[in-house]
């Protein structure tokens, strides 16, 4: 699959066959794309939790009441730790987020080129996720996402983007 295929045919997927986990070679694959992610000063302030064991898979469940959510076998979630982002002295900006979303991206798009399914997730109660996390209060979480692989039955949407004539302009 060239990078164009991939990046039109990955979408959210909102249903996961519980029974299938995703084998640990094919995990590592996705979590080292990863790390390979670039970060503001390569600083890379970022840990990538993978939630397999049945307690914890309950625990981060409770964050997002959804049935699909609850059919994925594994969770990954991305922590960032805002002490160790860059700080542009110019005006104290926080590069945290930005380096966290373009390394979820990079396992998110990993994910798809391994048929991983995954859904982008930042609706969870972020004040319950904290606690079953036990985080530090400079640790956030931006967003987290199912593993595993799509069920047959899954609702899909049709992809739908505004045309490239809207979002680009030539000066
Ligand atoms: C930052 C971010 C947060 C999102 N949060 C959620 C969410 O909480 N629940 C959900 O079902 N989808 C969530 N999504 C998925 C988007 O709805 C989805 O990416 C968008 O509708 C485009 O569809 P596609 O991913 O299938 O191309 C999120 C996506 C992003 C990028």
């Amino acid at each position: 699959m060239d990078f164009h295929e991939l990046v039109t045919t990955r979408k959210s997927s909102r249903g996961y066959n519980p029974s299938a986990p995703v084998p640990p070679d094919v995990l590592t694959r996705i979590l080292d794309a990863g790390r390979l992610a670039p970060s503001a000063k390569n600083l890379q302030p970022w840990k990538f939790l993978v939630i397999t064991s049945p307690e914890k898979l309950d625990e981060v469940r409770a964050c997002y009441d959804r049935e699909w959510f609850r059919q994925a076998p594994q969770i990954l979630i991305v922590k960032g730790d805002r002490n160790a982002a860059w700080v542009r002295p110019a005006d104290s900006w926080n590069s945290l987020e930005t380096d966290m979303a373009i390394a979820m991206d990079h396992l998110v798009l990993a994910a798809h080129a391994e048929g991983v399914a995954t859904c982008w997730i930042s609706a969870f109660d972020s004040v319950l996720l904290h606690k079953v996390l036990q985080l530090t209060p400079d640790e956030e979480i931006f967003a987290i996402t199912p593993l595993g692989y799509a069920s047959p039955d899954t609702e899909t949407r049709p992809k739908t983007r505004k045309p490239l004539d809207e979002v680009v302009e030539y000066r």
